[in-house]
């Protein structure tokens, strides 16, 4: 059931409460937004991922914090409804407590943000604790946190041994502690993630994680079949295919004079 109005972060909590399912995706620009928004999405996060899929990077970790402002604008002049939640790039919460405040702090001072994504947990809990007393909504980011790829060695699932799947359960309480509204699972196993979103009260938001968690994300272009497929996205459009085959058909229509026609043109 879709929330009336305006998504705020306590009716996201309070969907959580009443058992309904959390619809998030992301965008980075406005075109999309504005679609998305329409279509009832939740929340939209303006991830990291852009750098992957807007960019062409191998990884998430180029990405800078200016490009995500420059999306996260975009996102915001198209939409209405939805939850606006920006990604803190790699490297700032590295930094220093100031360093990750003061980039959360301009996501929605320049970007319009109404939330942050910050990944992991440990170090980043005391920024985290701090902004979220300050009143900046954080979301949080467990298990397969694409910004650690390198240490991780890869984008494979994770929280698959006893010893990593008791960190993330006690990392996703020290995260609720801190104030997170939510925290997004990625790729761990669904008994696992099942289990988190038991055990907390705020939601989580799941991708490869199952469909125990209390809402799902995916990337945008990966559903709408733009890029490659992976086991965990069901892919509700097979874009790349729609719009190679669009664009074909106009360089036909082009070399063979068909386009424009009469009524594509102006008369004086
Ligand atoms: O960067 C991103 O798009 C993300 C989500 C898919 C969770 O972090």
């Amino acid at each position: 059931m879709k929330i009336k109005g305006k998504v705020t972060v306590p009716a996201l909590q309070a969907m959580k409460a009443e058992g309904k399912k959390i619809a998030a995706l992301t965008a980075y620009d406005a075109t999309f937004a504005a679609l998305e928004d329409a279509a009832g999405v939740d929340i939209i996060l303006v991830g990291d991922s852009a750098g992957m899929v807007m960019q062409g990077s191998h990884d998430t970790i180029e990405i800078t914090l200016d490009d995500i402002l420059v999306y996260t604008r975009n996102v915001r002049r198209g939409m209405k409804r939805a939850l606006l939640a920006a990604d803190l790039p790699f490297g700032i919460a590295h930094e220093s407590t100031d360093a990750t405040i003061r980039g959360c702090v301009r996501l929605m001072k320049e970007g319009g943000a109404e939330a942050v994504k910050v990944e992991g947990a440990g170090p980043v809990l005391e920024p985290i604790s701090r902004m979220t007393r300050m009143g900046i909504p954080v979301m949080g980011h467990l298990g397969l946190t694409p910004q650690s790829v390198h240490s991780f060695g890869g984008y494979g699932m994770r929280g698959g041994d006893e010893a990593e799947a008791e960190r993330i359960r006690r990392d996703a309480v020290e995260l609720q502690e801190a104030g997170v509204f939510a925290i997004v699972l990625e790729k761990i196993p669904q008994e696992l993630a099942a289990e988190v979103t038991k055990s907390l009260h705020i939601p989580t938001i799941g991708i490869g994680s199952g469909p125990d968690c209390d809402g799902q994300i995916l990337v945008s272009y990966d559903m709408l079949g733009l890029g490659p497929k992976f086991r965990f996205v069901r892919r509700y459009l097979e874009g790349a295919e729609l719009v190679t085959g669009a664009v074909q058909q106009y360089v036909n229509d082009i070399r063979g004079g068909i386009f424009p026609d009469e009524s594509e043109s102006y008369n004086a």
